[in-house]
């Protein structure tokens, strides 16, 4: 029976598959454990390298989605793709030091254990040689964590661990899926308190291939702390859209202040150019921040998207006049007939913009060259 599935998320990380897996193959001697590679239809050939592997053992297995992203979601779904009793989850670059795996696993079967995480915070463990801001990055991370989770944790940003079965069952529901941190999604969505053990580690640094960690990764992060606070009542992407939206209003007030009011131009032309920058704006914004999992990239089809959200959006805020001179008319509160326009035009903006603009709920190819190599079993010609 397997005991240990290690989850491995890739991305990018084709030289070190092979060395990780003869690592794993060294210290995890005696225990009957596998090992799952979920790849994001890496460019660099990545889930062929693992597959060429897992022709060789059954220890080996690859998860390969195409059109999808995301560190968190990956170990989530590598997760439920096994069905050992406890789960470990860790980087596929051999930063993190899969030697302790053996205590982390035995750590967790102690009785009540929730989670056993490496941690580069307590006795014994470090942070290698991450650069200065990169220390003072983790730890601010660390402070707002606090926002979520009550928990005392010395490492909630780590993304070494082992997690038991029947607490991965538990939360699966709440969990959130965004951006890096999946450790402290996890925790952070458990109703009551979590039995967590430390492992101390040094991170390592990187041999082959390079780090991801980008802006967006901060975004990311900002919006897994929202939707764990607001996400249980309004549909997460809908709050980061309304927000943006809101940007939105007060950029066009600013522009139209300063052209208008200011003598520079006329009315009119002040509000032409102050909805065109505030469209422009917002379409960008959202693009970066509301649907960053199908982010639109590479200049025509940014163009064409602008274009069909600039479209949408006109249609959005027709009805919203509309909707509140319909009602004004029946004697309805200004105030009231005002909202009620921006509620129902924000909506349509929202719905027809995410099915047209940024194809949501439809599968887009991720990977615009294939693998130069393949490692796919060639069909046997007398089949
Ligand atoms: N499938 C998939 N999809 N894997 C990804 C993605 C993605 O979108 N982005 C990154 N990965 C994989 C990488 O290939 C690597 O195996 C692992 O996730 C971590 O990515 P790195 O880019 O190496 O992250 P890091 O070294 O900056 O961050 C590490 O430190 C953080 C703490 O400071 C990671 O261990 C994080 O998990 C950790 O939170
Ligand atoms: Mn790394």
């Amino acid at each position: 029976m397997i005991q240990l599935s290690v989850v491995i998320p890739t991305l990018n990380e084709r030289p070190n598959i092979q060395p990780i897996f003869e690592r794993l193959l060294a210290c995890l001697d005696g225990i009957d454990w596998e090992v799952i590679f979920v790849d994001d239809d890496s460019p660099d050939g990545t889930a062929e390298e693992c597959r060429r592997l897992a022709l060789s053992t059954s220890r080996v297995r690859v998860v390969q989605r195409v059109g999808r992203r995301g560190l968190a979601s990956a170990c989530l779904e590598g997760m439920l793709a096994s069905s050992a009793p406890f789960v470990a989850v860790m980087d596929g670059d051999m930063q993190h030091d899969e030697t302790i795996l053996p205590r982390m696993f035995k750590e967790a079967q102690i009785p009540g254990t929730d989670v056993v995480i490496g941690s580069r915070h307590v006795e014994g463990g470090g942070m290698g040689s991450f650069s200065r801001e990169r220390v003072k990055l983790s730890n601010l991370g660390r402070r707002l964590s606090l926002i979520i989770t009550s928990q005392e944790l010395s490492d909630p940003m780590s993304g070494f661990f082992v997690i038991t079965r029947t607490y991965l069952n538990k939360v699966i529901y709440r969990v959130s899926g965004v951006g890096f941190k999946i450790l402290l999604d996890l925790i952070a969505s458990s109703p009551d308190p979590v039995n967590v053990r430390e492992i101390p580690y040094v991170f390592r640094n990187r041999l082959y291939g390079e780090s991801k960690l980008s802006i967006t990764v901060g975004i990311e992060y900002l919006v897994l702390l929202a939707d764990k606070i607001v996400g249980y009542a309004i549909p997460l992407p809908f709050a980061l859209f309304s927000i943006v939206g809101a940007t939105g209003v007060v950029l066009y007030l600013a522009i139209v202040t300063a052209l208008y009011r200011t003598g520079y131009t006329t009315f009119l032309r002040a509000q032409i150019v102050a909805t065109g920058v505030a469209m422009v704006s917002n379409f960008l914004l959202n693009n970066l921040i509301t649907y960053r999992a199908n982010q639109l990239r590479g200049w025509a089809s940014i163009t064409k998207g602008l274009i069909g959200f600039c479209l949408a959006c006109s249609l959005g805020a027709l009805s919203n006049i509309a909707v509140a001179k319909l009602l004004a008319d029946r004697g309805v509160q200004w105030a009231v007939a005002g909202i009620t326009g921006i509620v129902i035009g924000s909506v349509w903006n929202y719905s027809v913009t995410a099915v047209f603009t940024w194809h949501l709920g439809q599968r887009k190819s991720g990977r615009r060259t294939p693998a130069k190599k393949s490692y796919l079993p060639a069909a046997s010609p007398d089949a």
